[in-house]
Protein backbone atom coordinates (compact mmCIF):
# COMPACT_ATOMS: atom_id res chain seq x y z
CA UNK A 1 0.00 0.00 0.00
CA UNK A 2 1.06 3.69 -0.24
CA UNK A 3 2.70 5.68 2.25
CA UNK A 4 0.35 7.33 4.41
CA UNK A 5 0.16 11.36 5.29
CA UNK A 6 -2.11 12.88 7.44
CA UNK A 7 -2.49 17.08 6.22
CA UNK A 8 -3.40 19.50 9.16
CA UNK A 9 -3.44 22.45 7.29
CA UNK A 10 -4.55 24.74 10.34
CA UNK A 11 -5.50 28.33 10.68
CA UNK A 12 -4.11 31.74 8.76
CA UNK A 13 -1.84 31.28 6.00
CA UNK A 14 -1.70 27.73 6.52
CA UNK A 15 -4.31 26.17 4.52
CA UNK A 16 -2.62 28.22 1.60
CA UNK A 17 0.83 26.99 1.77
CA UNK A 18 -0.88 23.80 1.97
CA UNK A 19 -2.78 24.04 -0.81
CA UNK A 20 0.65 24.49 -2.84
CA UNK A 21 2.32 21.47 -1.52
CA UNK A 22 -0.96 19.32 -2.45
CA UNK A 23 -0.01 20.32 -5.91
CA UNK A 24 3.32 19.03 -5.34
CA UNK A 25 2.20 15.45 -3.87
CA UNK A 26 -0.37 14.86 -6.54
CA UNK A 27 2.60 15.74 -9.44
CA UNK A 28 4.89 12.97 -7.60
CA UNK A 29 2.49 10.72 -8.03
CA UNK A 30 1.10 11.44 -11.49
CA UNK A 31 5.06 12.06 -13.11
CA UNK A 32 7.36 10.16 -10.37
CA UNK A 33 4.99 7.38 -9.79
CA UNK A 34 5.12 7.83 -6.34
CA UNK A 35 1.66 7.98 -4.92
CA UNK A 36 0.55 9.05 -1.48
CA UNK A 37 -2.64 8.15 0.70
CA UNK A 38 -3.24 12.35 1.79
CA UNK A 39 -5.84 12.40 4.36
CA UNK A 40 -6.66 15.83 5.65
CA UNK A 41 -8.08 17.35 9.09
CA UNK A 42 -8.17 20.39 11.33
CA UNK A 43 -6.20 21.06 13.83
CA UNK A 44 -5.66 24.71 15.93
CA UNK A 45 -8.40 27.37 15.80
CA UNK A 46 -9.55 25.74 12.70
CA UNK A 47 -10.17 22.52 15.09
CA UNK A 48 -11.59 24.80 18.10
CA UNK A 49 -14.13 26.51 16.13
CA UNK A 50 -15.76 22.96 14.78
CA UNK A 51 -14.84 20.84 17.79
CA UNK A 52 -14.26 22.96 21.06
CA UNK A 53 -10.58 22.07 21.16
CA UNK A 54 -7.49 22.69 19.36
CA UNK A 55 -6.72 18.63 18.11
CA UNK A 56 -9.47 16.44 18.49
CA UNK A 57 -8.90 12.69 19.84
CA UNK A 58 -9.78 11.06 16.27
CA UNK A 59 -7.49 13.70 14.66
CA UNK A 60 -4.96 12.96 17.58
CA UNK A 61 -5.51 8.95 16.98
CA UNK A 62 -5.02 9.27 12.88
CA UNK A 63 -1.99 10.99 13.38
CA UNK A 64 -0.45 8.13 15.55
CA UNK A 65 -1.41 5.63 12.64
CA UNK A 66 -0.08 7.81 9.58
CA UNK A 67 3.58 7.41 8.34
CA UNK A 68 4.06 11.03 8.56
CA UNK A 69 2.20 14.71 9.60
CA UNK A 70 2.51 17.86 7.59
CA UNK A 71 1.13 20.62 9.43
CA UNK A 72 0.63 24.27 8.07
CA UNK A 73 0.12 26.58 11.34
CA UNK A 74 -2.15 27.30 13.97
CA UNK A 75 -3.16 30.59 15.93
CA UNK A 76 -4.48 33.97 15.27
CA UNK A 77 -5.86 36.79 17.10
CA UNK A 78 -9.56 35.60 17.19
CA UNK A 79 -8.32 32.93 19.78
CA UNK A 80 -6.20 35.32 21.79
CA UNK A 81 -8.93 35.90 24.04
CA UNK A 82 -9.25 31.92 24.27
CA UNK A 83 -8.46 29.63 28.22
CA UNK A 84 -4.94 28.33 27.62
CA UNK A 85 -6.25 24.88 28.04
CA UNK A 86 -7.59 25.27 24.99
CA UNK A 87 -5.60 27.61 22.65
CA UNK A 88 -4.60 26.64 19.22
CA UNK A 89 -1.17 25.86 20.59
CA UNK A 90 -2.08 23.12 22.81
CA UNK A 91 -3.34 21.44 19.55
CA UNK A 92 0.46 21.19 18.24
CA UNK A 93 2.14 20.83 21.60
CA UNK A 94 -0.02 17.98 22.40
CA UNK A 95 1.03 16.26 18.99
CA UNK A 96 4.38 16.60 20.02
CA UNK A 97 4.15 15.33 22.70
CA UNK A 98 1.47 12.27 22.31
CA UNK A 99 4.11 11.00 19.34
CA UNK A 100 6.88 11.50 21.93
CA UNK A 101 9.11 13.71 19.19
CA UNK A 102 12.18 13.92 20.72
CA UNK A 103 14.04 15.52 17.92
CA UNK A 104 13.99 18.33 16.08
CA UNK A 105 15.44 18.92 12.73
CA UNK A 106 16.17 22.41 11.88
CA UNK A 107 18.09 23.08 8.90
CA UNK A 108 19.56 26.59 7.09
CA UNK A 109 20.19 26.07 3.79
CA UNK A 110 21.27 29.25 1.72
CA UNK A 111 19.59 28.94 -2.11
CA UNK A 112 22.14 31.04 -3.71
CA UNK A 113 19.60 34.02 -5.39
CA UNK A 114 19.00 34.64 -2.33
CA UNK A 115 22.73 34.88 -0.69
CA UNK A 116 22.38 39.03 -0.57
CA UNK A 117 19.57 38.65 1.22
CA UNK A 118 21.51 37.57 4.29
CA UNK A 119 22.26 40.38 7.13
CA UNK A 120 26.02 38.60 7.12
CA UNK A 121 28.12 38.52 3.76
CA UNK A 122 27.72 36.50 0.54
CA UNK A 123 30.79 34.67 0.82
CA UNK A 124 29.87 33.32 4.16
CA UNK A 125 26.31 31.99 3.46
CA UNK A 126 26.56 31.17 -0.28
CA UNK A 127 26.18 27.47 -0.52
CA UNK A 128 25.60 26.77 3.34
CA UNK A 129 23.35 23.94 4.12
CA UNK A 130 23.59 22.83 7.44
CA UNK A 131 21.12 21.02 10.13
CA UNK A 132 20.56 21.34 13.48
CA UNK A 133 19.14 18.76 15.67
CA UNK A 134 17.55 20.10 18.64
CA UNK A 135 16.29 17.94 21.70
CA UNK A 136 12.27 18.47 22.01
CA UNK A 137 11.05 16.85 24.87
CA UNK A 138 13.26 17.28 27.90
CA UNK A 139 15.65 19.07 29.56
CA UNK A 140 15.74 22.63 31.12
CA UNK A 141 11.90 23.35 29.77
CA UNK A 142 10.75 20.62 31.71
CA UNK A 143 12.77 19.18 34.50
CA UNK A 144 11.90 19.69 38.36
CA UNK A 145 11.73 20.69 40.76
CA UNK A 146 10.25 24.08 39.01
CA UNK A 147 8.17 26.90 39.65
CA UNK A 148 8.72 30.13 41.79
CA UNK A 149 9.55 29.67 45.65
CA UNK A 150 9.78 31.14 48.76
CA UNK A 151 13.39 31.74 50.23
CA UNK A 152 13.87 33.55 53.17
CA UNK A 153 12.11 36.84 52.71
CA UNK A 154 11.84 36.45 49.03
CA UNK A 155 11.38 34.65 45.54
CA UNK A 156 13.51 32.07 43.78
CA UNK A 157 12.55 31.30 40.53
CA UNK A 158 14.03 27.43 39.70
CA UNK A 159 14.12 25.55 36.29
CA UNK A 160 15.98 22.32 36.22
CA UNK A 161 18.10 21.17 33.54
CA UNK A 162 17.80 17.41 33.50
CA UNK A 163 19.09 14.73 30.90
CA UNK A 164 19.12 11.22 31.90
CA UNK A 165 21.24 9.15 29.60
CA UNK A 166 18.53 7.54 27.70
CA UNK A 167 17.23 10.78 26.52
CA UNK A 168 20.83 11.53 25.05
CA UNK A 169 21.42 8.32 23.35
CA UNK A 170 18.45 8.82 21.40
CA UNK A 171 18.30 12.42 19.86
CA UNK A 172 22.16 11.15 19.62
CA UNK A 173 21.44 8.36 17.81
CA UNK A 174 19.02 10.14 15.56
CA UNK A 175 21.77 12.88 14.57
CA UNK A 176 24.49 10.16 13.76
CA UNK A 177 21.44 8.80 11.45
CA UNK A 178 21.01 12.19 9.69
CA UNK A 179 24.93 12.47 9.77
CA UNK A 180 25.26 9.29 7.85
CA UNK A 181 22.42 10.23 5.23
CA UNK A 182 24.49 13.59 4.81
CA UNK A 183 28.37 14.37 4.79
CA UNK A 184 29.25 12.19 7.68
CA UNK A 185 30.32 15.05 9.95
CA UNK A 186 28.53 15.72 13.64
CA UNK A 187 29.35 18.46 15.86
CA UNK A 188 28.03 18.04 19.19
CA UNK A 189 27.44 21.70 21.35
CA UNK A 190 26.73 21.90 25.26
CA UNK A 191 28.60 23.26 28.07
CA UNK A 192 30.54 21.00 29.38
CA UNK A 193 33.18 23.53 31.25
CA UNK A 194 30.19 24.32 33.50
CA UNK A 195 27.42 21.90 33.79
CA UNK A 196 26.90 18.52 35.10
CA UNK A 197 24.07 17.75 32.31
CA UNK A 198 27.32 18.40 29.63
CA UNK A 199 29.68 16.42 31.15
CA UNK A 200 27.25 13.31 30.66
CA UNK A 201 25.96 14.33 27.64
CA UNK A 202 29.29 14.61 26.23
CA UNK A 203 29.75 11.39 27.64
CA UNK A 204 26.96 9.57 26.46
CA UNK A 205 27.59 11.02 22.63
CA UNK A 206 30.88 10.01 22.71
CA UNK A 207 29.75 6.51 23.50
CA UNK A 208 26.68 6.58 21.05
CA UNK A 209 29.44 7.27 18.28
CA UNK A 210 31.42 4.40 18.59
CA UNK A 211 28.18 2.71 16.79
CA UNK A 212 29.00 5.36 13.87
CA UNK A 213 32.85 5.09 13.25
CA UNK A 214 32.29 6.70 9.49
CA UNK A 215 30.73 9.58 11.53
CA UNK A 216 33.78 12.81 12.30
CA UNK A 217 32.35 13.80 15.66
CA UNK A 218 33.71 16.21 17.32
CA UNK A 219 32.35 19.05 20.65
CA UNK A 220 31.87 22.14 20.83
CA UNK A 221 30.91 24.14 23.96
CA UNK A 222 27.68 26.09 23.04
CA UNK A 223 28.62 29.80 23.27
CA UNK A 224 31.52 29.28 21.02
CA UNK A 225 29.27 27.64 19.07
CA UNK A 226 26.82 30.67 18.72
CA UNK A 227 29.73 32.09 17.73
CA UNK A 228 31.16 29.96 14.85
CA UNK A 229 27.90 29.81 13.52
CA UNK A 230 28.25 33.59 13.00
CA UNK A 231 31.80 33.38 11.87
CA UNK A 232 32.01 30.65 9.31
CA UNK A 233 28.85 28.26 9.26
CA UNK A 234 30.10 26.24 6.64
CA UNK A 235 32.52 24.61 9.01
CA UNK A 236 29.34 22.66 10.45
CA UNK A 237 27.64 19.85 8.52
CA UNK A 238 24.79 18.44 11.63
CA UNK A 239 25.20 20.09 15.17
CA UNK A 240 23.36 18.32 17.88
CA UNK A 241 22.17 20.26 21.24
CA UNK A 242 19.93 20.02 23.96
CA UNK A 243 16.53 21.93 24.40
CA UNK A 244 17.40 25.50 25.77
CA UNK A 245 20.97 25.62 23.62
CA UNK A 246 18.69 23.82 20.38
CA UNK A 247 15.91 26.61 20.53
CA UNK A 248 18.57 29.32 20.52
CA UNK A 249 21.08 28.38 17.91
CA UNK A 250 18.62 27.14 15.25
CA UNK A 251 16.74 30.78 15.33
CA UNK A 252 20.74 31.79 15.57
CA UNK A 253 21.67 29.62 12.55
CA UNK A 254 18.04 29.79 10.40
CA UNK A 255 18.41 33.57 10.26
CA UNK A 256 21.94 33.06 8.49
CA UNK A 257 19.84 32.49 5.12
CA UNK A 258 17.08 34.85 5.13
CA UNK A 259 13.36 35.04 5.26
CA UNK A 260 10.73 33.14 7.27
CA UNK A 261 9.12 32.05 4.71
CA UNK A 262 11.75 29.89 3.51
CA UNK A 263 12.53 27.81 6.55
CA UNK A 264 11.17 23.80 6.97
CA UNK A 265 11.40 21.43 10.00
CA UNK A 266 10.75 17.96 11.41
CA UNK A 267 10.42 16.43 14.22
CA UNK A 268 11.06 12.73 15.13
CA UNK A 269 10.62 10.52 17.43
CA UNK A 270 11.19 6.50 17.79
CA UNK A 271 10.71 3.64 14.98
CA UNK A 272 7.18 2.61 14.47
CA UNK A 273 6.76 -1.31 13.49
CA UNK A 274 7.67 -0.38 9.66
CA UNK A 275 10.76 0.93 10.73
CA UNK A 276 10.12 4.85 9.76
CA UNK A 277 10.22 7.16 12.66
CA UNK A 278 6.99 9.01 14.09
CA UNK A 279 7.45 12.38 12.33
CA UNK A 280 6.01 16.01 12.22
CA UNK A 281 6.98 17.88 9.42
CA UNK A 282 6.14 21.99 9.31
CA UNK A 283 7.28 24.98 8.02
CA UNK A 284 8.93 27.28 11.18
CA UNK A 285 6.89 29.99 10.95
CA UNK A 286 3.15 30.60 11.98
CA UNK A 287 -0.60 31.65 10.60
CA UNK A 288 0.79 35.04 9.83
CA UNK A 289 -2.68 36.74 10.25
CA UNK A 290 -1.19 40.33 8.29
CA UNK A 291 -1.44 38.23 5.10
CA UNK A 292 -3.35 35.67 5.85
CA UNK A 293 -6.39 35.27 2.51
CA UNK A 294 -4.41 37.71 0.45
CA UNK A 295 -2.20 34.92 -1.68
CA UNK A 296 0.95 36.78 -0.61
CA UNK A 297 2.59 33.73 1.22
CA UNK A 298 5.51 32.26 0.49
CA UNK A 299 4.56 28.36 0.15
CA UNK A 300 7.85 27.46 0.36
CA UNK A 301 9.02 26.52 3.42
CA UNK A 302 6.21 24.29 3.71
CA UNK A 303 7.02 22.76 -0.04
CA UNK A 304 10.59 22.52 1.65
CA UNK A 305 9.16 20.73 4.90
CA UNK A 306 7.60 18.15 2.38
CA UNK A 307 10.69 17.49 1.16
CA UNK A 308 12.08 16.73 4.27
CA UNK A 309 9.20 14.19 4.62
CA UNK A 310 10.25 12.69 1.19
CA UNK A 311 13.71 12.42 2.70
CA UNK A 312 13.51 11.16 6.03
CA UNK A 313 10.71 9.65 6.11
CA UNK A 314 9.91 8.30 2.67
CA UNK A 315 13.35 6.95 1.83
CA UNK A 316 13.43 8.94 -1.20
CA UNK A 317 16.64 11.13 -0.90
CA UNK A 318 17.22 12.19 -4.99
CA UNK A 319 12.97 12.82 -5.07
CA UNK A 320 13.63 15.20 -2.59
CA UNK A 321 16.63 16.58 -4.04
CA UNK A 322 14.45 16.90 -7.46
CA UNK A 323 12.14 18.74 -5.41
CA UNK A 324 14.72 21.06 -3.57
CA UNK A 325 16.10 21.64 -7.24
CA UNK A 326 13.07 23.09 -8.67
CA UNK A 327 12.77 25.78 -5.57
CA UNK A 328 16.66 26.37 -6.61
CA UNK A 329 15.89 27.09 -10.22
CA UNK A 330 12.75 28.74 -9.82
CA UNK A 331 14.76 31.34 -7.28
CA UNK A 332 17.04 31.87 -9.58
CA UNK A 333 14.67 32.53 -12.32
CA UNK A 334 14.11 35.69 -10.26
CA UNK A 335 10.71 34.25 -9.15
CA UNK A 336 9.80 35.87 -5.51
CA UNK A 337 6.91 36.13 -3.37
CA UNK A 338 6.98 39.64 -1.45
CA UNK A 339 8.54 38.27 1.14
CA UNK A 340 11.77 37.85 -0.61
CA UNK A 341 11.63 41.09 -2.11
CA UNK A 342 14.67 43.64 -1.64
CA UNK A 343 14.47 46.90 -1.47
CA UNK A 344 14.51 47.52 -4.97
CA UNK A 345 11.21 45.63 -5.06
CA UNK A 346 9.42 44.24 -8.31
CA UNK A 347 6.45 42.69 -9.14
CA UNK A 348 6.02 39.58 -6.43
CA UNK A 349 3.97 36.72 -7.20
CA UNK A 350 1.52 35.24 -5.56
CA UNK A 351 1.08 31.83 -3.47
CA UNK A 352 -0.37 29.95 -5.94
CA UNK A 353 1.61 31.23 -8.97
CA UNK A 354 4.94 30.40 -6.85
CA UNK A 355 3.71 26.87 -6.19
CA UNK A 356 2.59 26.32 -9.99
CA UNK A 357 6.68 27.21 -10.87
CA UNK A 358 7.83 24.95 -9.02
CA UNK A 359 5.34 22.20 -10.20
CA UNK A 360 6.60 23.44 -13.41
P1 LIG B 1 4.42 34.51 11.99
O1 LIG B 1 5.48 33.56 11.63
O2 LIG B 1 3.03 34.05 11.74
O3 LIG B 1 4.64 35.90 11.22
C1 LIG B 1 5.78 36.74 11.43
C2 LIG B 1 5.97 37.66 10.22
O4 LIG B 1 6.49 36.90 9.13
C3 LIG B 1 4.67 38.27 9.73
O5 LIG B 1 4.89 39.56 9.28
C4 LIG B 1 4.27 37.37 8.57
O6 LIG B 1 3.50 38.03 7.59
C5 LIG B 1 5.61 36.94 8.02
N1 LIG B 1 5.52 35.58 7.45
C6 LIG B 1 5.43 34.41 8.15
N2 LIG B 1 5.34 33.38 7.32
C7 LIG B 1 5.38 33.87 6.07
C8 LIG B 1 5.31 33.29 4.78
N3 LIG B 1 5.18 31.95 4.59
N4 LIG B 1 5.35 34.09 3.69
C9 LIG B 1 5.48 35.43 3.85
N5 LIG B 1 5.55 36.05 5.04
C10 LIG B 1 5.50 35.27 6.15
O7 LIG B 1 4.61 34.84 13.55
P2 LIG B 1 3.72 35.76 14.51
O8 LIG B 1 3.20 36.94 13.76
O9 LIG B 1 4.52 35.96 15.72
O10 LIG B 1 2.48 34.87 14.95
C11 LIG B 1 1.22 34.87 14.29
C12 LIG B 1 0.39 33.70 14.81
O11 LIG B 1 1.01 32.47 14.48
C13 LIG B 1 0.23 33.71 16.34
O12 LIG B 1 -1.08 33.29 16.64
C14 LIG B 1 1.23 32.70 16.79
O13 LIG B 1 0.87 32.11 18.01
C15 LIG B 1 1.19 31.70 15.67
N6 LIG B 1 2.42 30.89 15.52
C16 LIG B 1 2.25 29.58 15.18
C17 LIG B 1 3.34 28.78 14.95
C18 LIG B 1 3.10 27.38 14.52
O14 LIG B 1 2.01 27.06 14.09
N7 LIG B 1 4.07 26.54 14.58
C19 LIG B 1 4.72 29.30 15.09
C20 LIG B 1 4.78 30.71 15.37
C21 LIG B 1 3.67 31.46 15.60
MG1 LIG C 1 12.79 29.65 19.48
Amino acid sequence: SNPSILILPGDGIGPEVMTEVRKIIDWFGAKRDLAFDVSEDLVGGAAYDKHGVPLADETMAKAQEVDAVLLGAVGGPKYDVLDFSVKPERGLLRLRKEMDLFANLRPAQCFDALADFSSLKKDVVAGLDIMIVRELTSGVYFGEPRGIFEEGNERVGINTQRYTESEIERVARAAFELAMKRNKKLCSMEKANVMESGILWREVVTRVGEDYPDVELSHMYADNGAMQLVRWPKQFDVIVTDNLFGDILSDCAAMLTGSLGMLPSASLGAPMENGRPKALYEPVHGSAPDIAGQGKANPIACILSFAMALRYSFDQGAEADRLEAAVQTVLADGVRTADLMGPEGGVPVSTAEMGDKIVA
